[in-house]
């Protein structure tokens, strides 16, 4: 096994016959590139990764910019044109579904899916928000004095008050941190003001999400394929770039170190790749490159989906070993330079025109190098993609309704009782903490008072609550973490708040012992 069959090539001089295309788990998370104009087979080529995926154990994070990746979950139905396809690459066609978990960030579609403030750190914030360098320094500001005087940014609330905060005090800090021109404040308060109208209220807060819950294999051994409902998210790009940009750096931040591992850990897919990198500025994508390039090491795949090769910055584009070309069209000149440029992306092959090939590909063909051996790409091919074994298409609402309803995450992010009590009581450790003036606010000596006066809070408030988890140095929960099992018991409301708790402290305490600050590399306050 070890790899994951993908299509059937032409006959070329170069082979004796058709030559099978594979894609090599081993050397999946050196990542990879769909491209190809609307319509051409894209988005049933990442259905077909994602099953070949899921089939190896590997679970998959993926972007639904349509909502028609869902039909993943249901069995496919033979037909005509599925069976003819399956013929003409040499394989049976057989139906078979897999498990889903709906993700959304704005709770409608699927499990909601929230970060924290301080999660997201200033760098990303500031891209959100469309922060100039002035304000941009002004919000790494406000960010180290909630850290230095160990103030929870959870939500837009607690960063609003915040700002009220730094604003009130602006002489004082100013002294001391640089200049926080109240002007600039109140530019950022305004951005604040629009991030909001535009629903990101929804996915600041808690509980946030574990990535060890995008990390989930199911009892019959196939990777969860965890799809975000993306469909409105593309109203805001800037949300749905930043969102996925905060996943990428929390996964780098969070999973170990495993070198080249037999299959990966998590593939991530990044469907409308473009709008990362659209005005995107030059530090930011300093930052993409830099994470893309480190978290191979960690096991992660990550797949750009889009249109056009160039649409993807270079020092990025040239990390992506696995590529899928479908169809360009060319009607202009300009379209015509795309077309070369997307073909001399390739290793040329010499039996193979592929800018010609590029003009010509039907629905479901592609030109495919993946890479091989010790990680050199194949010579591109033009290959008949397999088709795949889930439905193509969208759920239904009531089938959707129906996977939520079993989820075996449902119980970890929808009830908004658990989620009210974990906010409520921060935000009023958060309003406690933000009385004293700041010259008296010395750190406090050290973690374990916050974590047992919190902790300690927590339980006392509940009636027969369990042995709380307790939190491992790096700020993950102890025994959530596991892969591989679904939890054997529900987890109790007060569980849940101690989880969300436990993560929270963690990440303060361990910025006030000094250490590194438990934030993702992308939103880390240092430019690093
Ligand atoms: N491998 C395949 N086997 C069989 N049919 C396919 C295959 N790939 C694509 N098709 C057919 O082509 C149609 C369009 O494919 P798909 O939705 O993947 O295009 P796309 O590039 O994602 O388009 P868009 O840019 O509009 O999202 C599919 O609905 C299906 O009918
Ligand atoms: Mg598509």
């Amino acid at each position: 096994m070890g790899r994951s069959f993908l299509g059937q090539s032409e006959a070329a001089a170069t082979h004796a016959k058709s030559k099978d295309e594979y894609l090599t788990l081993r050397l999946a998370n050196r990542h990879g590139l769909v491209t190809g104009a609307t319509g051409t087979g894209k988005t049933v080529t990442l259905q077909v990764l994602a099953e070949g995926f899921s089939r190896a154990g590997v679970p998959v994070f993926a972007a639904d910019i349509k909502g028609d990746l869902s039909g993943v979950a249901a069995q496919g139905e033979a037909k005509d044109f599925l069976l003819k396809r399956a013929e003409e690459v040499g394989i049976t066609y057989t139906p078979d579904s897999f498990p889903v978990i709906f993700w959304d960030m704005f709770g409608e579609q699927g499990h909601p899916v929230r970060a924290t403030i301080s999660e997201m750190g200033p760098l990303l914030l500031a891209r959100l928000m469309g922060l100039n360098d002035t304000q941009e320094g002004v919000l790494n500001i406000v960010f180290r004095i909630a850290d230095e005087q160990g103030l929870l940014l959870l939500d837009l609330k607690d960063l609003r008050a915040m700002l009220a905060h730094v604003s009130a005090n602006a002489a004082t800090l100013t002294a001391t941190y640089g200049n926080v021109s109240a002007q600039s404040v109140g530019a950022i308060q305004r951005q604040l003001l629009v991030l909001e109208n535009q629903g990101a209220d929804k996915f600041f807060g808690e509980p946030a999400l574990d990535i060890a819950d995008i990390m989930r294999v199911d009892r019959s051994g196939y990777g969860t394929i965890n799809i975000l409902a993306a469909d409105k998210l593309m109203g805001s790009p800037r949300l749905y770039a930043c969102f996925l940009l905060w996943l990428l750096s929390e996964l780098f931040e969070r999973l170990p170190e495993v070198g080249d591992p037999d299959k990966p850990k998590l593939v991530f897919f990044f469907d409308e790749a473009h709008l990362l990198f659209n005005e995107a500025p030059k530090a930011l994508l300093e930052k993409v490159e830099q994470v893309v390039r480190l978290i191979r090491s960690k096991g992660v795949g990550v797949y750009f989906v889009t249109q056009n090769p160039l649409d993807v910055p270079e020092t990025v584009l040239a990390q992506l070993g696995n590529r899928v070309q479908h169809a360009l069209r060319a009607f202009t000149p300009r379209d015509q330079k795309a077309v070369k440029a997307a073909a001399e992306t390739f290793r040329p092959n010499p039996d193979l025109d592929t800018a010609k090939a590029i003009m010509e590909l039907g629905k479901g063909e592609a030109l495919v190098s993946m890479l091989e051996g010790n990680g050199i790409p194949s010579m591109v091919e033009r290959t008949l993609i397999r088709p795949p074994s889930g439905r193509i298409g969208p759920l239904t609402p009531a089938e959707r309704a129906a996977i939520l309803a079993k989820s075996p995450v449902g119980h970890l992010y929808d009830t908004p009782v658990d989620r009210e009590s974990a906010f409520e009581m921060l935000q009023a450790r958060t309003e406690e903490k933000t009385q004293p003036e700041p010259e008296d606010a010395a750190p406090s000596s050290g973690g374990g008072s916050i974590l047992d006066s919190i902790l300690g809070g927590v339980l006392g408030t509940a009636t027969g609550a369990p042995t709380p988890r307790v939190p491992s140095p790096t700020g993950r929960t102890a025994g959530t973490g596991s892969t591989g099992t679904r939890p054997s018991t529900r987890m109790s409301t007060t569980e849940v708040v101690v989880r969300q708790v436990a993560r929270s402290v963690a990440t303060q305490v361990g910025s006030q012992l000094g250490k590194a600050i438990l934030r993702g590399i992308l939103g880390s306050i240092s430019k690093r």
